[in-house]
């Protein structure tokens, strides 16, 4: 009985039969692979680099301080240097590695900054440049991010401080309570999902990232900036949240059920020991 539970538990997790299961990831991994390449290409970290070297010995203190402020951001972390943004050549130690040849980058201008962030991240761009700050041309990816500064995401990008000094807060505020409802709806179904004990929670955890990969589409068409638009997908990825976590109270359910089923087991068995000990102790004197 307990095998039928775990059965249907593990099959009503996903809208694909376990046998779809291994061929849909599998396309979706190609999937994510070939999206995901360019912003997740390796780099060699650990490669001597000319760049650096010699810029951070630098008098000019705007030719120095990109160095430092870069090490600390996440390019420096995923190995994206200073010749992945600006090219030239980084084995060349002279300062012919900034020459055009080399496809050297100088400092991009404001009109330019979008294209040299979408050399790598070409989906986010795409998208900006639909927008309203991308048709106007005011606003720019550093605005938001910075250029050397740049640090993994935070939601709080979006505030009143910054996102009032163009326009009223308002639409700004909206779009920062859309993506905050997304994730605190998808935090907390995850958090749910950890306390599943005793079953297999492989297929529920592979849907959680299904879910994950749609909720940072969302992500990439808010740099759209267009509210009905990143409204309706935010919509569609909290309804299947919502299905995901239909699936982990049953889930839950069923581990409670056990637990119940396991406390009664612990209860009979006592009673019976009990009964057998009485049974034992009562028989010989009765004969
Ligand atoms: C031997 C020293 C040296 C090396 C190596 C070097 N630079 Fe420079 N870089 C300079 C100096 C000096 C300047 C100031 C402009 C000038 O004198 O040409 C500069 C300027 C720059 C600028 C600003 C350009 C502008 O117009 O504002 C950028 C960006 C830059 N370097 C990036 C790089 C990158 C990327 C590499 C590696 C591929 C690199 N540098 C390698 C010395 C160097
Ligand atoms: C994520 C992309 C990116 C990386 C990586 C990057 N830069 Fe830059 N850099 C920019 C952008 C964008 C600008 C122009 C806007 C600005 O000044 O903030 C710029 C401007 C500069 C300037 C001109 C500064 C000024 O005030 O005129 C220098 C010098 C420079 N970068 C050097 C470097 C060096 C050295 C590295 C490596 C330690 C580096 N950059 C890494 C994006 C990058
Ligand atoms: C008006 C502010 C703003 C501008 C301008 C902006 N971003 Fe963002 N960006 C954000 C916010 C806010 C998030 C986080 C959204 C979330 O948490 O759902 C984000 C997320 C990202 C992410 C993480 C996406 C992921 O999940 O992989 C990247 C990368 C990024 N932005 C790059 C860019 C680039 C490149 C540009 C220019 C084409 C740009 N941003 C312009 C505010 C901005
Ligand atoms: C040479 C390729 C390359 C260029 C050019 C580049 N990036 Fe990145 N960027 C990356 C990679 C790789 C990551 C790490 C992705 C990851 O680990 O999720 C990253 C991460 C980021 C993140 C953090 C995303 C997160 O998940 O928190 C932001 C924000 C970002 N980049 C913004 C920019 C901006 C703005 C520019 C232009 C000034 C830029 N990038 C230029 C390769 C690049
Ligand atoms: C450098 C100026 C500037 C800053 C800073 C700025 N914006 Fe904008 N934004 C604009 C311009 C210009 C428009 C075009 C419409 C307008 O003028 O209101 C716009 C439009 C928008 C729209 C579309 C409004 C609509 O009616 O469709 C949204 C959403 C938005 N901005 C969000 C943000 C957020 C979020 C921030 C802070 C992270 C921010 N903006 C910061 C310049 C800016």
């Amino acid at each position: 009985m307990g095998r039928d539970i775990l059965k249907t538990a593990v099959d009503r997790i996903g809208p694909g039969s376990p046998a779809l299961f291994p061929r849909a990831f599998f396309m979706l991994a190609v999937a994510a692979l070939v999206f995901a390449a360019p912003a997740s290409a390796t780099f060699k970290k650990e490669a001597p680099n000319s760049c650096i070297d010699c810029h951070k010995g630098l008098e000019d203190a705007r030719l120095r301080e990109p160095v430092a402020l870069w090490s600390a951001s996440v390019h420096a972390e995923v190995g994206n240097t200073c010749d992945g943004c600006h090219g030239g050549n980084p084995a060349d130690t002279a300062k012919s590695s900034m020459a055009k040849e080399n496809n050297f980058y100088a400092a991009p201008k404001k009109n330019e900054i979008v294209q040299f962030c979408g050399k790598c991240h070409k989906e986010l761009s795409d998208n900006f440049m639909k927008s309203e700050h991308g048709t106007t041309g005011e606003q720019t990816c550093i605005g938001c991010h910075g250029s050397h500064t740049i640090r993994r995401i935070s939601i709080d990008i979006i505030n009143e401080d910054k996102c009032s000094e163009c326009h009223d807060y308002d639409e700004a505020e909206k779009l920062k309570n859309i993506l905050q409802g997304l994730h605190g709806k998808f935090q907390e179904s995850k958090s749910k999902a950890k306390m599943i004990t005793g079953l297999p929670t492989e297929p529920l955890n592979k849907e959680l990232d299904k879910v994950w990969t749609k909720l940072r589409q969302v992500r990439m068409i808010s740099h759209t900036f267009d509210i009905p638009k990143v409204e309706t997908f935010a919509q569609k990825t909290g309804e299947s949240i919502d299905q995901v976590d239909l699936e982990i109270t049953r889930l839950l359910d069923v581990v409670r059920e056990r637990k119940i089923w396991g406390y009664a087991a612990v209860a009979l068995f006592a009673l019976l020991a009990a009964s057998f000990y009485f049974y034992n102790k009562s028989g010989p004197s009765r004969g």
